[in-house]
């Protein structure tokens, strides 16, 4: 199989996939996984690796109840009631700080390393990611992965929605109460309370307006009539 590397005019280069790409871990399976376990059992962190992965896509309340508790001994700050559904992978979670009510939906994806802030009873729908973390890209003489790394945090305000499949990049501040709309791309910027975000690159298409009581309400309309 051939690998294209460079796509520039008159510079398409390209490498043989060698063999030792596919070749099986060296002894038995069995005995390396025995090995790693052992291994793990005197790590905190792999403990705890292992300790998520058992729970991770545990259906039902005790799911619930599980994932809480294995991943709430790590977090930076958490507070009451987090609900975490199945399938949610993390980086960094010592660096992701979470208020009361938190909701992380289906199969979201955290990357912390710059920090994560989510505030009381945000809800982060099925698939969102929140990232952390660019590469560095400004130099074309040495490939992207030897240039590092740069971290920006993330804050999601309190009473957040975030809809599936959304992404939030590196540095977005979300402010109370705003509305991310289901596959929006949301770059590094500072959002306002109450703000409905959607597309890509997400732009804002709407502010959420108070609801007035009813009698309120009522109140003005009648005012206006005279
Ligand atoms: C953001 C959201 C809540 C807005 O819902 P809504 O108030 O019913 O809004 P509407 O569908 O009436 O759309 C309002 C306007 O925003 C636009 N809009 C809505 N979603 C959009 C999107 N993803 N991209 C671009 N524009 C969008 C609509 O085209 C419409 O524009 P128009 O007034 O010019 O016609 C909804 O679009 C959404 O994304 N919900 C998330 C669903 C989800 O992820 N559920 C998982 C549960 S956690």
């Amino acid at each position: 199989m051939q690998v294209i590397l460079s796509l520039s005019k008159g510079d398409v280069r390209t490498r043989k996939q060698t063999t030792n790409d596919q070749k099986p871990p060296r002894g038995p399976i069995l005995a390396m996984l025995i090995k790693e376990l052992i291994r793990a059992l005197f790590n905190k962190q792999q403990r705890f690796r292992f300790r998520y992965h058992c729970v991770r896509n545990l259906p039902g309340e005790y799911g619930f109840i599980l994932r809480r508790r294995v991943i709430s001994k790590w977090m930076g700050a958490v507070g009451r009631n987090l609900k975490v559904h199945e399938g949610f992978r993390f980086r960094n979670i010592e660096l992701i700080k979470c208020g009361d009510n938190v909701n992380i939906g289906v199969d979201a994806f955290i990357q912390a390393g710059g920090g994560v802030e989510i505030g009381d009873y945000a809800i982060l729908g099925p698939g969102v990611k929140i990232w952390t973390q660019n590469h560095a890209s400004s130099r074309t003489d040495i490939p992207i992965q030897q240039q590092g790394a740069e971290y920006k945090p993330v804050t999601i305000g309190r009473d957040v929605w975030v809809g599936a499949n959304a992404f939030i990049m590196p540095g977005v501040i979300l402010g109370e109460g705003c509305v991310v709309s289901a596959g929006a791309v949301v770059g590094a910027k500072n959002y306002p309370p109450y703000k409905i975000l959607a597309g890509n690159p997400a732009r804002v298409i709407g502010t959420r307006q108070p609801e007035q009581p009813a009698d309120k309400a009522a109140e003005n309309a009648s005012s206006s009539e005279q």
